[in-house]
């Protein structure tokens, strides 16, 4: 179903902090996994671990210069590239980060990462008031839009004594996504409806009830599900996002609408995933003309709107319903809760309300319940938690379907 990255070929970069040490265990982990590993080192990473650890275990030596004159043609870093299967930076200091971001190439990672046609991760670590300066934060923006794919960093205690995000994720969950990386049709012949984005619920013409939501997240999920070589139609309330090529696109504005079109179609498809902020309460009326500002105070009257979701689940011919929870609070309760009150085949939790992750954020994480089976997926960018997810959904589908 999947190509797994075992038996194949990964790149470990390793730049200077103290995270380096972790690093070491991730070669440890992921040879266990019958992954060949080779290792290259900044200068700077050789002050935290020294080159003889990775090399006794990885099994093969390290690599240190840019300009190798053991190297037949002192080309090892084309070498190097062209050998790796999927190349990860970890850890990812800000220094490389920035350097890459500018196509920099005055180290063997550097340049390695410049040369690479590979899938290419970084594992950030760093303080965390360098992790939250707007530069670095550009700078990761600008990756992620290059096609880079960011693991963590984590919350917690720093090795500098603060608090914050800037800890490097975990070996095991960088280890875990990698082995995940999907590469195949996963999806293939299967039709995919995927709701995207807010929900604009008018009060007058000129006004409205709305949400933050970007549209990132749903439209991370159509693109992975492409990738996974399904048939995808996109419902999207008003976003500012390219559509991606190679889908049908619904555009609509309210919930009303988005109800509209998903009930359209979602008797013949596979899958329904609901990734929309859909507005739970719209106003009883739609004023003709703009209102007049009178009174002091002044309220406004609501109804509830139809539950899409419960909607799609309850059809004689439901598609595999996948529905989200955006809470602020007790996420894993009210998750389970709407899985099973909304009879869903599967839930993908987040937190929202958060400094990172959630709405209108480059990243996120999930926490996917099913009927017998939960699964946490780390905070990365949206594109390749969208990846993961689409993993696990294609997994249970096919379980469901016993194919
Ligand atoms: O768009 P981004 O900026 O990338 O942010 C992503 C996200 C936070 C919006 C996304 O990850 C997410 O959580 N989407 C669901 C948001 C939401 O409305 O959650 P909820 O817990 O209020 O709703 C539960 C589920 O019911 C959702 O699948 C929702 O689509 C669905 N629903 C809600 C109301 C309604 N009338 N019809 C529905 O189908």
């Amino acid at each position: 179903m999947k190509t797994p990255i075992s038996k194949k070929r990964v790149l470990l970069a390793v730049c200077g902090g103290i995270a380096a040490y972790k690093s070491a265990e991730l070669v440890r982990l992921l040879r266990k996994q019958e992954v060949e590993v080779r290792v290259v080192m900044t200068r700077s990473a050789q002050e935290f671990v020294g080159a003889l650890t990775f090399q006794a275990l990885s099994g093969n030596p390290v690599h240190t210069e840019l300009l190798d004159a053991d190297e037949e043609n002192a080309m090892g870093h084309i070498n190097l590239a062209r050998w790796a299967d999927v190349m990860v930076i970890a850890p990812a200091t800000a220094n490389t980060i920035a350097k890459c971001t500018h196509g920099l190439a005055d180290d063997l990672v550097t340049a390695l990462a410049l040369t690479a046609t590979c899938p290419i991760y970084m594992a950030p670590a760093m303080n965390q008031a360098m992790w939250h300066k707007a530069v670095t934060q550009d700078n990761i923006r600008k990756l992620q839009a290059y096609g880079i794919h960011f693991i963590g960093p984590n919350a917690g205690d720093q090795a500098c004594g603060e608090t914050g995000y800037g800890r490097m994720a975990e070996p095991a969950e960088i280890c875990q996504q990698l082995l995940t990386e999907s590469k195949v049709n996963i999806l293939h012949g299967l039709k995919v409806l995927i709701s995207a984005g807010p929900t604009r619920e008018y009060i007058d013409p000129v006004r409205y009830i709305s949400n933050r939501s970007s549209g990132k997240m749903g439209y991370a999920l159509a693109r992975a599900a492409l990738q996974a070589g399904a048939q995808v139609s996109l419902v999207s309330g008003p976003v500012n996002l390219a559509t991606p090529a190679g889908l049908d696109m619904i555009a609509v504005e309210t919930a009303a609408q988005m109800y509209d079109a998903v009930l359209a179609k979602a008797e013949n498809v596979d899958i329904y995933i609901g990734a929309a902020a859909v507005a739970d309460y719209s106003p009883m009326t739609v004023e003709k003309d703009k209102t007049k500002k009178q009174a002091e105070q002044t309220s406004l009257m609501l109804h509830k709107t139809k539950d899409i979701l419960v909607d799609v689940a309850r059809l004689d011919n439901s598609p595999f319903t996948v529905g989200f929870a955006a809470e602020t609070r007790n996420l894993e309760t009210y998750a389970r809760e709407k899985l099973q009150n909304k009879k869903l085949d599967m839930i993908a939790a987040n937190l929202v309300g958060q400094e990172q992750g959630g709405f209108d954020s480059e990243q996120n994480a999930l926490e996917v319940f099913w009927d017998n089976g939960r699964k946490s997926l780390a905070m990365t960018d949206k594109f390749h938690l969208a990846e993961q997810l689409i993993d696990l959904i294609a997994q249970s589908f096919n379980e469901k379907n016993r194919i």
